[in-house]
């Protein structure tokens, strides 16, 4: 079986005859594949061929027909077969066989490896030239069109990952308004007494433990997203006189943070800003493991080397990809990300707290969350595998965890519900009578020690350990997730949800941001404020 491509590329012929020679004499054997050129593109032409032939070989000659010659008014299959079916089968036997046969061919390479030695065409027009100047066998041509049609498969698959990549550096770099603010504010903690001035006024110090007051807890170095994230709490409250927030920062961030809460009050609600440098508690000895996760070495690589190099491409798919650099973030190392875990001992005195992400904005009035009953539990928090959103709320310990890894399978059960932080409401009272720091500890090393093969991602996981048994569901409608992940987040339930999450890349600080999500949380940014106006934020 041969097929010839008429120099004017206007027709097709597919010749049954093995015995190579006149195509075009060859007598009853012959089908013609009339091309009407005004209808049809080179391009139009590869790709339904391509697309005819690996992905409906059965109906491969049929539609070709009509596709070619621009009978394309059927849409379903079931249409072209009854119109074009009868005509083209029963002119005579031979057609009928040649399609046999050619189906045959094609559902033979479909299975079989394009040769490494194939000359490839580099592009449309090559192969149709070279179509033009060589009969090939109908088996040769569909292997080219098979190796053409995984060569640019490959090629879009690729760019989607640099794609990808360039992303996930747009997401760990610091955008330079948000860098700005915070070199701006650091010099006015300098030059400007009363961004110095003590926060809370020392009268007011007395409220930060005391526990008819509803204190929030919020771990960040990211000035702008601290302001919206306090800002949206204090204007969404029934009750902002109640309000503590504890905002705590790493070293270099702190006289930032601290010149923008002095200047910005947010009374009558009360803001309290700490450096990590400043919690005598925070030491070494406390916190091990945090000391051996930076210095790791197999860690520094892993989270800040060529992420693309030694990832297998053709078993990856472009989400599970995402994922993967997701997972390397950065700020999964950062001390201020595992933080949490410390929060009974860094707040001795306080009875229960709001931990937030700095990622969220509050829409709701959160002084119900005070009142749930946990039930003696410790961590208040929205389950992740049930809801409507199919990729975001499809979360269990297997989407986390490496099950192939004995002391994991051993351990846990992959079908167990995932959790979310964002947003925790968390018994510190109840906390201290556990041992859920010590697990968390002794799982990350564990992990260390196994080169980081029981899980990737950073805080989550060892969490999702340590406070097995100690969970409490709360409502879904508390903690919106996944404004950070995709496109396809219903702008209704964003509305009614009383906390909004920015999980994922697109930050809505980021020119990767999702524009239609964005202004649930700009809503929240004071752009009168001269440090916001005069660093261009998000303009
Ligand atoms: C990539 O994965 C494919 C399919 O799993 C496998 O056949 C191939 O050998 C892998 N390549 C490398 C370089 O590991
Ligand atoms: C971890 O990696 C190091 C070097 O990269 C290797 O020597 C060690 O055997 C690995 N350990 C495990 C448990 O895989
Ligand atoms: C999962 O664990 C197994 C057993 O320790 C290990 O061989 C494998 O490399 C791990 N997978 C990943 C992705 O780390
Ligand atoms: C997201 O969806 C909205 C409408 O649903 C659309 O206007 C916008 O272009 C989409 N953005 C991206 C990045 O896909
Ligand atoms: C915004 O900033 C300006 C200038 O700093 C200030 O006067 C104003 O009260 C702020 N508005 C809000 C809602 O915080």
């Amino acid at each position: 079986m041969q097929l010839h491509f008429s120099p004017s590329m206007r027709s097709i012929t597919i010749s049954s005859s093995n015995s190579a020679g006149n195509v075009n004499g060859g007598g009853g054997d012959l089908m013609k594949i009339k091309v009407a050129s005004r209808h049809i593109s080179y391009r139009t032409l590869f790709h339904t061929i391509l697309i005819l032939a690996f992905l409906l070989p059965f109906v491969f000659i049929l539609t070709a027909i009509v596709t070619l010659e621009g009978v394309n008014k059927c849409s379903s299959f079931d249409c072209l077969g009854r119109r074009l079916g009868p005509k083209l089968l029963g002119r005579t036997d031979d057609s009928g066989r040649l399609v046999k046969d050619f189906v045959k061919i094609l559902n033979q390479v479909n299975s079989e490896k394009v040769p490494d030695g194939l000359n490839l065409p580099d592009s449309f027009n090559q192969l149709v030239s070279e179509m033009k100047n060589n009969k090939c066998s109908s088996k040769e041509f569909a292997l080219i069109l098979k190796g053409m049609m995984e060569r640019y498969e490959r090629e879009i698959r690729e760019s989607k990952f640099a794609e990808l990549m360039n992303k996930h550096f747009a997401a760990s770099a610091i955008p330079k308004g948000i860098y700005c603010l915070s070199l701006r504010l650091t010099d006015e903690y300098s030059s400007n007494a009363h961004a110095r001035k003590q926060l809370p006024s020392p009268e007011l110090l007395p409220l930060l433990s005391d526990n008819s007051y509803h204190h929030f807890v919020l771990s960040t170095d990211n000035i702008l997203a601290a302001s919206v994230v306090v800002t949206s709490a204090v204007q969404s409250s029934l009750h902002p006189e109640k309000i503590v927030f504890h905002v705590i920062t790493d070293k270099k961030t702190y006289a930032g943070m601290h010149s923008w809460f002095a200047l910005n009050s947010v009374s009558p609600a009360i803001v309290e800003v700490k450096g990590v440098h400043q919690f005598d508690w925070l030491t070494r000895e406390n916190v091990p493991v945090l000391e051996a996760v930076e210095n790791h070495n197999v860690i520094r690589n892993y989270y800040h080397g060529n992420h693309i190099a030694g990832a297998n491409l053709s078993d990856t798919t472009p989400r599970s990809f995402a994922s993967k650099l997701q997972a390397r973030s950065p700020k999964y190392i950062s001390l201020l990300n595992h933080l949490r875990i410390y929060l009974p001992e860094l707040f001795p005195n306080v009875d229960k707290v709001v931990f937030l992400d700095d990622d969220v904005v509050i829409q709701r009035d959160l002084s119900p969350l005070w009142e749930i009953d946990l039930n003696g539990k410790v961590n208040g928090a929205v389950e992740t595998c049930k809801g409507e959103d199919e990729w975001v709320m499809s979360k269990r310990l297997r989407n986390y965890f490496n099950f192939s890894h004995p002391l994991i399978a051993k351990n846990l059960n992959p079908d167990e519900c995932a959790w979310a932080y964002g947003m925790n409401i968390f018994d510190l009272r109840a906390w201290r009578k556990t041992n859920i720091r010590n697990t968390y500890h002794s799982w990350l090393k564990e992990n260390l020690k196994s080169n980081l093969t029981m899980w990737k991602l950073g805080t989550l996981p060892p969490a999702l350990i340590a406070f097995r048994g100690y969970v409490h569901p709360i409502e879904p409608s508390w903690h919106m997730l996944g404004l950070g992940y995709q496109n396809k987040t219903n702008l209704e339930n964003v509305k009614k949800a009383a906390v909004i999450h920015y999980n994922g890349q697109s930050k809505p600080w980021l020119d990767i941001g999702f524009e239609h999500l964005r202004p649930f949380w700009t809503k929240y940014v004071n752009y009168s404020n001269d440090f916001v106006r005069n660093c261009h934020i998000l303009e």
